[in-house]
């Protein structure tokens, strides 16, 4: 029988002593100048119990750090993946075997999706998640908008924002079911998450506050949703999701909740809101550009689903 070239190594997840060098090595595309300090907080995030390295694996050869692979575990049962550095030699086999053990540990966590954001050129990290079995599952456009595009009085008034309170979040939960109802933005992904998960997701991106989650109301009705997030370590709003109910699209209101949100990050004194937003998705696409929005940033969206 041929001996099996990677016989030498061990995969595991990494033990406290060798989380510095398993991150150095996972966080490689972080500038030079600047993954001293990533690494540093990251740990420290984690000692925190803030963020999870338990999905930080280690390949190792004689009991050096050959590879890594990273996948943050996220509240609604997803989790974001780096994709897997090796240095050395069979750096594609061992950045295959790291990625196969990889969903072993994250089926054990009972994690549904696993998420890579990959860069439009990082040809061979692309091609590694789909040897592991991830499917590409669209790509985002980055936008931003800063304070000279943010209108400077309040936004002439189709819909009301109504702030979302414990009491209301069944009509949250109901209005976020509507506005997915033929959605174009990630449209694989309906059906496929419960909606608890994708809530818990927002959560999460939130930073457990939700007093900039809004419902859209038009008359009497909800049709629509606005959930903003603040980002102080980075001094940025986030447009975590907006959308709006079926019978509610096409009459420009897209755009005014666009606005509508620019204005919310004004009036509390914030200067930059950004968000993630299918390429595919036109109608979305353009509306934040009618409300000034440009695009800074793009990935690709790799995807693996665990349990079925
Ligand atoms: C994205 C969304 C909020 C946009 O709101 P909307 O009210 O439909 O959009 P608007 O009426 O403001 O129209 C915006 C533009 O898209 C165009 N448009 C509307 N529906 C379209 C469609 N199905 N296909 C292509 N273009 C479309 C409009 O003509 C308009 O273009 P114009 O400014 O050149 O005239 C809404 O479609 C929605 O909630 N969709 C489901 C959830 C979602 O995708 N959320 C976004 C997450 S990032």
């Amino acid at each position: 029988m041929e001996p099996n070239a990677l016989d030498d190594i061990v995969i595991g997840p990494a033990s406290l002593e060798r989380q510095r060098a398993a991150l150095e090595l996972v966080l490689r595309d972080v500038p030079l100048e600047d993954r001293p300090r990533v690494v540093q907080q990251t740990m420290l995030a984690a000692a925190a119990g803030e963020r999870s390295l338990d999905g930080l694996l280690v390949a190792t050869r004689g009991g050096q750090v050959v590879g890594a692979v990273w996948a943050e575990m996220q509240p609604g049962r997803t989790a974001g993946v780096w994709a897997p550095q090796v240095a050395g030699p069979q750096a594609k086999g061992i950045a295959g075997a790291l990625l196969a053990r990889l969903a072993e540990e994250l089926r054990a966590h009972h994690v549904q999706m696993a998420q890579a954001l990959v860069a439009p050129d990082a040809q061979q990290s692309a091609e590694t998640f789909r040897d592991a079995g991830f499917e590409h599952l669209t790509d985002l456009l980055y936008l931003v908008s800063t304070t000279g595009q943010f209108p400077t009085a309040p936004v002439a008034r189709d819909l009301t924002l109504e702030p979302v309170l414990p009491q209301s979040e069944a009509r949250l939960a109901a209005i976020i079911d509507a506005t997915y109802e033929q959605t174009l933005d990630c449209p694989r992904l309906n059906g496929v998450r419960d909606c608890r998960d994708v809530l818990a997701g927002y959560r999460a991106t939130s930073h457990d506050d939700t007093s900039d989650w809004f419902l859209a109301r038009r008359g009497e009705r909800d049709v629509g949703c606005l959930l903003l997030a603040r980002h102080d370590e980075i001094e940025t709003w986030e447009v975590v999701y907006m959308g709006l109910a079926l019978d509610a699209r096409g009459a420009g209101l897209g755009a005014e909740l666009a606005r509508q949100a620019q204005w919310q990050v004004r009036r509390a004194g914030g200067d930059r809101l950004v968000l993630a937003v299918d390429t595919a998705n036109e109608p979305a696409v353009k509306a934040y550009a009618a409300a000034g929005f440009v695009t800074f940033d793009r990935r690709r969206v790799f995807v693996r689903f665990l349990d079925g």
